[in-house]
């Protein structure tokens, strides 16, 4: 019995850790009969490496602030997989975050990578909220050029900036496609929109702030 209990743990760590299928690189992929109308696998397809050249491993324009005149008041210009093809299955991307005084890059999640932040210019509040699990606590800094900070996978979070000049920063996150899930976009602005029964009873509020808040356009910044 003893040596089951173990061997069973072993087999669950094993399997944990080495598990056959490989991480999902986008939201869904759904296996189809007819091969013709595939578009990707996991991922991307692969250029015939013989064909491959410098520019597939390029990306110009960093350099070139996001347009952040929105009611957000920020702008993310991501370098993923579908800016830099060379990228596909390496585990990697970066973006560039801008930010007008008192913009936010409002509260979000990116399924797929942690992600680091690095200032450049301005001073930026940011934050990730911990999981239910560990009591959902707000881990928080007020960061300035040349601070780095980590936002774990998964982990929803935020920037805003709270300097009186424009703020800049830098992101590297783990995944050639991270992917964005932010917060108030995916439960207020979902077509067809969520039953406002559902948000009612999840934020304990009159329908007619659900009415109000499922009314609003909700601007993507990616
Ligand atoms: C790429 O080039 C190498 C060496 O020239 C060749 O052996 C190989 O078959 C080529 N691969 C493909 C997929 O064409």
């Amino acid at each position: 019995m003893k040596l089951f209990v173990i061997l069973f743990v072993c087999a669950l760590a094993i399997s944990s850790s080495f598990a056959y299928d490989p991480s999902p690189l986008q939201d869904i992929c759904v296996a189809i009969a007819e091969p013709k109308n595939a578009v990707f696998v996991n991922g991307k397809f692969c250029k015939n490496p013989n064909l491959t050249v410098a520019d597939d491993f390029l990306y110009q324009g960093l350099n070139m602030p996001g347009d952040t005149n929105n009611k957000l008041g920020s702008k993310v210009t991501p370098v993923t997989v579908d800016q830099i093809s060379g990228l596909n299955t390496l585990g990697i991307s970066a973006a560039r975050i801008d930010f007008a005084p008192y913009g936010l890059n409002p509260p979000h999640t990116h399924p797929r990578g942690t992600e680091f932040l690095i200032v450049v210019e301005g001073e930026l509040y940011v934050g990730f909220v911990l999981s239910n699990q560990l009591g959902n606590r707000l881990i928080t800094k007020v960061l300035k050029p040349g601070d780095v900070f980590v936002f774990p996978i998964g982990m929803i979070h935020f920037q805003l900036n709270v300097g009186k000049i424009n703020a800049v920063a830098f992101a590297g996150l783990s995944s050639q496609n991270p992917g964005v899930i932010t917060i108030a976009n995916a439960v207020f602005g979902a077509k067809p929109p969520i039953n406002p029964d559902v948000l009612t009873k999840a934020f304990q509020v009159d329908k007619k702030v659900i009415d109000y808040l499922q009314s609003q356009f909700w601007y993507d910044n990616n």
